[in-house]
């Protein structure tokens, strides 16, 4: 007990400690915290489908005949019918031979990093990537190089370095950044690739169901889905459903599906979700205009707050303020919460020094009145 005191308070001096929220209620945009109604700006519901009639519909009806769980592993008697329909539609959304559904993205990332790459590999990752590739990468004993971020010049001059032995290298980028808003210069990355060899796995975590007319992802709007290896992405965030996924050659998913142990060693995922993933890629394709008005409102939201006199980064639906002290920012987010916001506060070690930030993550049922509104209260609390 005591030692688990000692590390909590550690944390505590580091202003590391995290707890709980304990959310009552969630719907179109807004959650009920301790009886108080906020507008939600942490969640990752982009298109404002986690209610939508025809995701709950499929899942309650795959429910009612498939029931509540897979009860196996896909590699036993959990592999259903509907899990390689799924796998089907996924394939041909992304634009690859194939695709391999995983319980979460998190599961993917490190199932998937860990089965690629062996000790003597390079792996050669964004400084800025998200904890699972890391963690992938650290778990496949390979040697984990960090490039600035997004500094593709960088990571060429990495690629250049050889100490002399064979060995396999995987690139790995997100190509729409969760804590910056930006996004990954796709065509300059693959470029690389006339000059250096190395295989490419992009996480489309937060630009699926977003980008490219068809709502695919940035691989796809930036016209280079065939030089990209793995492409891996997430059905929880603007899909509004769960679960983890990885478009990629016949011959890569049959090794993933005999290799890969976050796959092999843990049961399926239940058939209602995958109704709901179905339902939530079928609407990616017939409401395009919900990811349009996404798009719109973040410029929309960005611009007042530049005219606010704000500094804000990123050119998504993931929209930074930057604050700079930490203290200013977690009472900016305090306020904020006391009127009706919820957004968190990201501060050092996560982000740099000089840079903690408040992070909007705007959704579908954010509308313009409330993003003015919201973007004149944040100058105000800002130019005190
Ligand atoms: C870039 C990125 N990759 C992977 C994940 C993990 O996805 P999931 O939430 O489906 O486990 C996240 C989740 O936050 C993410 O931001």
């Amino acid at each position: 007990m005591e030692r688990f005191h000692t590390l909590l308070h550690e944390r505590e001096q580091a202003g590391l400690l995290r707890s709980l929220p304990s959310i009552e209620a969630r719907r179109e945009g807004r959650i009920l915290h301790h009886g108080q109604s906020l507008l939600d700006f942490s969640g990752n519901d982009y298109l404002g489908l986690s209610h939508h009639p025809m995701l709950t519909e499929a899942a309650q009806r795959a429910l009612e005949a498939l029931g509540t769980g897979a009860t196996a592993s896909r590699l036993l008697s959990g592999d259903l019918s509907l899990h390689h329909e799924l796998e089907r539609r996924t394939a041909i959304f992304k634009g690859k031979p194939s695709a391999l559904i995983f319980n979460s993205g998190y599961q993917a990332n490190v199932g998937l990093i860990s089965c690629l790459c062996q000790r003597g590999d390079r792996v050669l990752c964004d400084r800025l990537s998200h904890a699972s590739l890391l963690d992938g990468a650290r778990l496949s004993g390979a040697k984990l190089e960090r490039f600035r971020h997004n500094d593709v010049d960088h990571l060429g001059d990495l690629l250049g370095k050889s100490d002399g032995k064979a060995q396999r290298r995987l690139v790995i980028t997100e190509s729409l950044f969760s804590m910056e808003g930006d996004l990954a210069p796709l065509r300059a990355i693959v470029a690389l690739k006339e000059r250096h060899e190395f295989e490419l796995f992009v996480d489309e975590a937060h630009a699926t169901g977003l980008f490219d007319g068809s709502g695919s992802g940035l691989a796809a709007q930036a016209g280079v889905t065939d030089q990209v290896d793995y492409l891996m992405g997430t059905f929880s965030k603007a899909l509004g459903s769960f679960g983890g996924y990885v478009a990629c050659d016949q011959a890569a998913k049959d090794y993933f599906i005999n290799a890969c142990r976050s796959f092999i060693y843990s049961t399926a995922l239940p058939p209602a979700v995958i109704a709901a993933n179905l339902a939530a890629l079928k609407l990616v394709e017939t409401e395009p205009q919900r990811r349009e008005t996404l798009r719109r409102r973040a410029d929309h939201f960005r611009r007042a707050l530049r005219r606010e006199g704000l500094e804000v980064l990123g050119a998504s639906q993931i929209v930074p303020v930057i604050l700079g002290d930490p203290a200013h920012c977690l009472s900016v987010s305090e306020t904020l919460r006391d009127e009706g916001y919820w957004v968190l506060p990201i501060r050092p070690p996560t982000v740099p020094e000089g840079m903690a930030r408040l992070r909007f993550s705007l959704t579908y049922w954010h509308g313009e009145d409330v993003l003015d509104a919201l973007a004149h209260r944040l100058g105000r609390l800002c130019h005190v």
